[in-house]
């Protein structure tokens, strides 16, 4: 089968280099791709929101699955567009990835299947939200509705900043997605990600991992899109994927069906392991960046099967996915101003690594040297019998890495270090 891969981080590498594996695969293409998925596909040329584009490329190249990478094509309805041309489409329809594209949409929901998560209001003015904050204590969390390339959650410590939070937001701060806010009680407890593979009907547990999300050690400094990750996360015990499994996931995957929207693709539950159980605290469409590269270091089937068995119905009948016990883990190396402006066109040698595995975010080839062209450019990606041991060998790669305009983080996994030195 020929694939059509959607996307360019390190997520989509991570994909396009499990994708490679697959005996079923024929040849990959990759849209826009970058330099580290160049090993693993074909790179194409294609304007991803020009959708009949996408559609006369997959006709003229015979493409039998698509998968799509980010969230923004399926907010942006690039899966309807496939699958209304009769293609198969890895990822959901735009009414079903509502559930990363509208917070207020995900919590209406949990109301409504009554689904674990922070209590809330929604509110679609600046009068009735800044009335609204009295119903909450400090810290307050105010969220804008839409995709904000993951900065839209402010977490306040005075109402002083609560406020000027939801000025912000509805003086255009953050776009269309500030048209309206959802105000939430503050949880707490250890974050955890999980990771569920649907066809809209049947659904299978796929990994759990945790990531970093401050850019300095010590979980320091402001949010970034993630600087590590490592999988599984074993606080997420057993006995707590089945709760979230039957609590969480599964109500939603049948509430989704039940609304005449049924949601296929991956659901990536961010989740807080509270005193009071799992609960919610959002959804993504897609897969978790750098969570995929870690699920995807130990996975061991036929990820194009699976992803095609996901993308027409056919769940029920693929066994479960299954998956290395050994832990996996992956240093973000970002460019120097991250999250703010990163320095671009700093050259990076990754000639040297051994036993870990360079996932390439945003990197460029120049007059045929690699060179950071984004934020977050390389992912260090190593295994190891625990976390301690998959830790040691992901920094022991990076000191074979020459990129003198980067930085990472010296502390990925610590939490999970901590508890293994413990025992
Ligand atoms: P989100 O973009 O919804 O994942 O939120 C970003 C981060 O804000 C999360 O990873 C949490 O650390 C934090 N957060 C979001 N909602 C809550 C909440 N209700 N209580 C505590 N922390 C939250
Ligand atoms: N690493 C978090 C995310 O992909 O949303």
């Amino acid at each position: 089968m020929n694939i059509l891969l959607i996307g360019s981080g390190g997520r989509e590498h991570a994909l396009a280099w499990k994708l490679a594996q697959s005996p079923s695969c024929d040849t990959l293409y990759a849209a826009p791709g970058n330099p580290g998925i160049a090993e693993d596909a074909e790179l194409v040329d294609l304007n991803v929101s020009d959708h009949a584009a996408v559609i006369s490329f997959c006709a003229g190249h015979d493409i039998g699955l698509v998968v799509v990478g980010p969230e923004g094509p399926l907010v942006d309805g690039l899966g309807d567009s496939l699958r209304e041309a009769g293609i198969s489409v890895f990822g959901p329809n735009r009414n079903a990835a509502q559930l990363e594209g509208s917070k207020g949409f995900t919590k209406d929901m949990c109301a409504a299947a009554n689904i674990p998560t922070a209590g809330y209001r929604r509110h679609d003015s600046k009068a009735s939200a800044l009335a609204g904050l009295d119903e909450f204590k400090p810290p307050y969390v105010i969220k804008a509705d839409g995709l904000a390339a993951g900065k839209g959650v402010i977490i306040a410590e005075s109402k002083a900043d609560a406020e000027a939070a939801i000025e912000d937001m509805f003086g255009g701060g953050f776009g269309d997605a500030g048209a309206a806010v959802v105000l939430e009680e503050f949880m707490t407890g250890e974050e955890v990600s999980f990771f569920a593979l649907t066809d809209g009907h049947d659904v299978v547990a796929f990994g759990s991992a945790q990531d970093h999300k401050r850019v300095g050690d010590g979980d320091t400094g402001p949010n970034t899109g993630g600087m590590g990750a490592y999988s599984p996360a074993p606080v997420l015990t057993q006995l707590l994927q089945d709760e979230v499994m039957e609590r969480i996931i599964q109500p939603t995957v049948g509430y989704m069906a039940e609304q005449g929207m049924p949601y296929s693709g991956v659901l990536f539950a961010g989740l807080m392991l509270t005193e009071e159980g799992p609960k919610l605290i959002e959804y993504n469409a897609r897969f978790g960046d750098p969570e995929c590269q870690v699920l995807m270091s130990r996975f061991q089937g036929d990820l194009v099967t699976l992803m095609h068995a996901v993308a027409t119905g056919g769940l029920s009948a693929e066994s479960a996915p299954g998956f290395s016990p050994n832990s996996a883990l992956t240093v973000v190396m970002a460019a120097q101003g991250y999250p703010g402006t990163p320095q671009k066109g700093g050259a990076i040698s990754i000639d040297y690594v051994t036993q870990a595995k360079v996932f390439h975010a945003g990197t460029a080839e120049k007059e045929g040297q690699l060179v950071a062209n984004g934020g977050r450019v390389l992912n260090v990606t190593a295994m190891g019998v625990n976390v301690t041991e998959a830790q040691r060998n992901a920094y022991a790669a990076i000191e074979a890495i020459d990129f003198p305009t980067g930085f990472y983080r010296r502390d990925i996994g610590w939490r999970e270090v901590e508890r293994e030195s413990a025992i």
